[in-house]
């Protein structure tokens, strides 16, 4: 694929701003300010999406609501990666019907992962008529363009084209914060893992070039936030399209080198393209927290050559072991996915013993779910339901235990820490994070949002830390 296919002109986004302009003129004859509602699902992909939505939202005046009765335009970004999740979905929007009724001029978005399958357009087309429009990921950019058709000729719009994907700069956008920001540096995914819908929903890999990124983390950093991660399915993969490739260890070296007190994420990063540059450059910058989330998804290398992943077990352990040396504080978080097809009781205990020997510091565990068009969704799966509980309940008990015990070793200790919200807690009314990511509840006043304190650390749980601020 040419990169200048890739690259949206900059005229085209000047056209769809032009066309924001002309709804914000036409909602502004609304006889009321005009609400918008935005819900979203999934990952922070889909998060900072749906930031790009909110910004185009707001530049066409609306304000946001959370409410869909009270919503002129409503927008359910969604997420495909599992069936429960687009089981809600159905859910949330079998319910908007009622809001429809009360008000008809209301005009109802589904967009996101679940979008861009034609089996749920399909659905969508057929049985949930009161949704006016329907885009894939893909279609983002074109939002103005496709909501203003809805609007002007009340008819349902449907932009599912199975294209590449593209890249879209210049976007309006609504941050959540003013403390963290979300940066997409690449996206799309190339791996096809066998059980994984992203690959399908998401498009090719695409990545933004490197002198836009800077220019936004420079930004980010002059207006103050303080936590900037950077965003892709496997930011490792980032760079290999650019017509002067540069890897993301690179483009962290780079980032890194843009002063001012703020610390740097990113996720995911797919192991088999983790190495020791990556992990030698994180150690050497002191902007980048020394935080890897390193999906694992299985312990026993013949699941995870029927999952396509690309590694062995002892080849990811090898990669943990060289991390830790280089970043002995590193804190290290994984994925997990119980019960793929065909996975023995023998093999599922293989990750579990790996969990033992890793000892993360937190874990994200999945039940498999099958993915229609995906491979593994083909495979025979003679492992039962209960079976697969039960091996799931056995791993989460073996994770709970390591992170109780990591998380009591940090009671005594003074931690820097960047406090990001209020918990809602009276007790521990803040919440906050320390440089590798683990959640601290504090107490203190709300002035400290958005500041880097020490906190000593008093009392710990499964979940979380909790503390006091030291002065
Ligand atoms: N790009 C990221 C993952 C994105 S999806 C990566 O490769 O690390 C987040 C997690 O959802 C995956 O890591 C996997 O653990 C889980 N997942 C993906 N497809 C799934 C499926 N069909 N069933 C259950 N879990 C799944
Ligand atoms: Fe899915 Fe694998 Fe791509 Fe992650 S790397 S998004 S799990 S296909
Ligand atoms: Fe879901 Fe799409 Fe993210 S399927 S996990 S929202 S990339």
């Amino acid at each position: 694929m040419e990169r200048t296919q890739v690259v949206v002109p900059a005229g085209e986004i000047q056209r769809q701003r032009g066309i924001i302009t002309q709804i914000a003129g036409e909602l502004s004859r609304l006889d009321h300010p005009p609400l918008a509602m935005v819900d979203t699902y999934g990952c922070q992909q889909n998060v900072a999406d749906s930031q790009r939505l909110m910004g185009m939202l707001r530049d066409m005046g609306c304000d946001f609501t959370q409410d869909p009765f009270q919503a002129d335009i409503i927008v359910i970004n969604t997420c495909a990666i599992r069936d429960n999740a687009e089981k809600k979905v159905f859910g949330v929007v079998g319910q908007l019907v009622h809001a429809k009724e009360h008000n008809p001029r209301q005009v109802i978005c589904l967009c996101g992962c679940m979008a861009q399958q034609e089996i749920v357009a399909k659905k969508i087309r057929e049985s949930y008529r009161h949704v006016d429009l329907v885009f894939g990921p893909q279609a983002l950019w074109k939002f103005p363009e496709l909501l203003h058709e809805v609007l002007e000729n009340r008819k349902r719009v449907f932009s599912i084209e199975n294209v590449h994907g593209s890249i879209a700069e210049g976007l309006p956008v609504v941050r959540e914060s003013n403390v963290k920001a979300w940066v997409s540096i690449m996206y799309g995914c190339n791996n096809f893992c066998s059980y994984c819908i992203v690959p399908y929903v998401r498009g090719r890999e695409r990545s933004r070039e490197p002198g836009e990124i800077l220019a936004e983390v420079r930004q980010l950093v002059e207006d103050g936030f303080k936590e900037i991660t950077l965003l892709g399915q496997n930011v490792n993969s980032y760079g290999k399209d650019l017509l002067s490739p540069m890897d993301f260890a690179d483009l962290l070296a780079e980032i890194d080198k843009i002063p001012g007190e703020y610390l740097i994420r990113f996720m995911t990063s797919h192991p088999k393209d983790a190495g020791e540059k990556l992990f030698d450059t994180m150690a050497r910058c002191g902007h980048v927290a020394k935080q890897l989330h390193l999906p694992v998804q299985s312990g026993n290398s013949r699941v995870l050559r029927a999952m396509n992943r690309g590694y062995t077990r002892e080849q990811y352990l090898e990669k943990v072991r060289y991390a830790r040396r280089v970043m002995p504080e590193l804190v290290l978080t994984s994925d997990i996915i119980i019960g793929f097809p065909g996975e023995t009781e023998a093999e599922a205990m293989d990750t579990i013993s790996l969990i033992e020997e890793v000892r993360y510091d937190a874990l994200f565990t999945f039940l498999y779910s099958p993915r229609p068009g995906t491979p593994a969704a083909k495979l025979p799966d003679p492992a039962s339901r209960e079976e697969k509980q039960a091996w799931f309940d056995r791993l989460l008990e073996a994770q709970n235990r390591i992170s109780g015990q990591l998380h009591q070793a940090y009671v005594g200790r003074t931690v820097r820490v960047l406090v990001d919200g209020e918990s809602g807690d009276p007790r521990w009314p803040l919440s906050s994070r320390t440089h590798g990511g683990r959640l601290v509840h504090l107490s203190g006043s709300a002035d400290l949002i958005g500041k880097y304190v020490d906190a000593h650390v008093t009392d710990s749980n499964t979940w979380a830390l909790f503390g006091e601020v030291r002065a």
